[in-house]
């Protein structure tokens, strides 16, 4: 995004009020707990999620001030994002975030552990601040479902009988219903119609779940140093991804196959096997469909510079890396 325009030169200035509302909300009278949550600097990345709620706020309000409630909303669906990168990392083993050690890593599980809880703690707390049920109810629903998302996840590993649309049903829990939420909470603080609200939250369900989609492929294909996280992961815990779902549901014959793949964690079998069935290939294709789709839902209701931008990040996402 073009952070010389108007609107991005409002966002980055946005952003900036939602770290500072972070920061001061993380800040403890116990310094050990505001050292513990110093270390999740490393863990800071684009803020998508806020991003896309301010965004959808401004693409409906006719408000020319950013109201405290929405910056107060944008910190809180970016806590909850840590809170589940710190939890994931423990449940991946994973060292790297980001190019940064991990929590987990760096302080070991047992205070990763509390860091997420004490995260998803202040995320609730600082909603509450704010006094509006529905945001609550909504910070549930959505934090209920991204939980319930990953105990499903774990229950399926090693399932080559996986079928697309259990793993639809997984990354839209666990990555795209926050997404979806943080849209859905910006379009609702700027007083958008029900119409808008509803396309916003479903341009952030699919744009969540080209997210994963693509999150999925760079697992199995991507290096470490270029991802800045450890590259298959995914086939270590027995995740079953896109391409090696179609791969299966396109030639049920190669299970056997997979299976011992899988069994021996090996990422070379596998890629060889992914690409020369034209599995790789047609994840890539799922992503800008979904891309496609999210852009399309919006551009329907709402046309203004803000949705504009939405699109645009939407966008980014069909690049192959
Ligand atoms: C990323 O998966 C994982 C998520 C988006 C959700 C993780 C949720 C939990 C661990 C539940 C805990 C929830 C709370 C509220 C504390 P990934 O491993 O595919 O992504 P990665 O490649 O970025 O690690
Ligand atoms: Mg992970």
């Amino acid at each position: 995004m073009d952070m010389t325009t108007p609107i991005g030169i409002w966002l980055a200035n946005e952003l900036d009020h939602v770290s500072l509302v972070m920061s001061d909300h993380l800040k403890n009278e116990h310094k050990e707990v505001t050292a513990i949550c110093g270390e999740l600097a490393a863990y800071r990345g684009k803020m998508l999620r806020p991003t896309v709620l301010l965004l959808s706020w401004r693409s409906v309000s006719s408000c020319e001030t950013t109201p405290h409630e929405v910056r107060v909303a944008a910190g809180v669906v970016e806590l909850i994002h840590l809170a589940t990168l710190v939890h994931d990392d423990i449940l991946d083993e994973a060292d790297l975030r980001r190019g940064a050690q991990t929590i987990n890593s760096l302080l070991g599980n047992e205070a990763a552990v509390m860091l997420g809880d004490y995260l998803l703690s202040s995320a609730f707390l600082l909603c509450s601040t704010v006094k509006n049920p529905e945001l609550n109810l909504l910070l549930g629903e959505v934090t209920n479902t991204l939980c319930a998302g990953e105990l499903v996840q774990l229950s399926r590993r090693n399932d080559v009988d996986l079928d697309l649309e259990s793993y639809f049903q997984i990354i839209h829990d666990k990555t795209a219903s926050l997404i979806a939420a943080s849209c859905e909470m910006g379009a609702m603080l700027g007083k958008g119609s029900g119409c808008e609200i509803k396309a916003l939250k479903e341009f952030g369900s699919s744009v969540g779940m080209a997210f994963q989609i693509k999150d999925d492929i760079l697992d199995l294909l991507g290096e470490r140093e270029i991802i800045g996280k450890p590259a298959g992961r995914d086939l270590d815990k027995g995740k079953l991804t896109l391409p090696i779902i179609t791969m299966l549901v396109d030639n049920p014959s190669l299970k056997e196959e997979v299976q011992k793949i899988m069994g021996n964690a090996d990422r070379d079998a596998l890629s060889a096997l992914l690409h020369s069935t034209g599995a790789i290939s047609s994840a890539f294709d799922m992503v800008s469909k979904m891309v496609n789709a999210a852009i399309c839902g919006v551009e329907e209701v709402i046309e203004n510079e803000s949705s504009k931008q939405l699109c645009a990040l939407a966008k980014q996402l069909k690049s192959s890396v």
